[in-house]
């Protein structure tokens, strides 16, 4: 039996990247996907691509009646929706944004928009539909956590999306709905390769631990947020535990040494 057999899925952006990477690995654990994006051709093309199993609806997250449009659709085909994978993501290339001082309004917006709001609805509008025990997977990032000069205002997207998982996970616990943030860093090409755990991870790296957060695998976890990204946003911690390994900290012992920003001292 596979992981996913039987389930219903919703993937919003499904038709590139980690959305569909995530689409044809749930098609391959048994799933049955709806995936949606902005643009009929190419929706249409990835789902010939996938070939089975599978169903595009175009439509824009960020727009409410488009939302209704997709979930009546849902509810038609299949009755119900047993996973919901929030993905869709109007950045592009989010680190190359303008820094403070150049942003515009179109820029916060368009970003905030689809990242937030389209979000944000996608999950309220998706729970008429969903049984109890059902997963919600929200694509974040660790930009969340960084402080890039030209990514502030898709960092605080994300963050905002970190924080929805918490809070909504608070809401659905009563229905045992299990709600988590996937954080990876960046999907990159070989050029990107500079070693093993520093390299950019792939879409279907992170699609097999989307897959594992919908799964009854994880079915005691909720309100986290899974880190697919080498090491990457761990790299303070990483550093303190080789200090702590090596002859530097050779009079340290018993100690508990706090990498943190001050926030536990303060
Ligand atoms: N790639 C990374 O390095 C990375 C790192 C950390 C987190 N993430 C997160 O992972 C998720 C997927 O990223 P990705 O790299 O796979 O991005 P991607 O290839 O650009 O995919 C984004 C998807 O969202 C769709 N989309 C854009 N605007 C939309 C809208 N208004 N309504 C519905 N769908 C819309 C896009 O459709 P079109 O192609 O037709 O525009 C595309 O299918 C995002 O949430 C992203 O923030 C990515």
């Amino acid at each position: 039996m596979s992981k996913l057999d039987g389930k219903i899925a919703l993937i919003t952006g499904g038709n590139s990247g980690i959305g569909l990477a995530t689409a044809k690995e749930f098609v391959g654990e048994g799933a049955y996907v709806f995936i949606t994006g902005p643009r009929d051709p190419e929706l249409a093309a990835v789902v010939k691509e996938i070939g089975r199993s599978v169903t595009g609806v175009q439509g824009d997250v960020s727009n409410l009646r488009d939302l209704d449009r997709l979930f009546a659709q849902i509810k038609r085909d299949k009755g119900r929706l047993d996973i919901v994978v929030a993905n869709a993501d109007g950045s592009k290339f989010a680190s190359l944004g303008p820094p403070l001082g150049q942003i515009t309004e179109e820029h916060f917006d368009s970003l905030f928009d689809i990242n937030v709001k389209g979000l944000l609805f996608t999950v309220q509008k998706a729970l008429a539909l969903m049984p109890d025990g059902a997963s919600i997977i929200l694509n974040a990032s660790i930009l969340a956590g960084k402080g890039w000069p030209t990514s502030s205002v898709y960092s605080a997207t994300k963050a905002v999306v970190r924080s929805f998982a918490r809070a909504w996970t608070a809401v659905l616990k009563d229905r045992r709905i299990r709600v988590n943030a996937i954080s990876s860093s960046f999907i990159g090409t070989p050029t990107w390769h500079v070693s093993e755990a520093r390299r950019t991870a792939t879409s279907e790296e992170i699609a097999e631990a989307v897959a594992f957060l919908a799964s009854e695998d994880s079915s005691h976890i909720t309100g986290s947020e899974l880190f697919v990204d080498g090491g990457i946003a761990q790299e303070a911690i990483a550093k303190a535990v080789v200090f702590l390994a090596s002859e530097d900290s050779s009079y340290i012992t018993g100690s508990e040494l706090f990498v943190d920003g001050l926030i536990a001292q303060v």
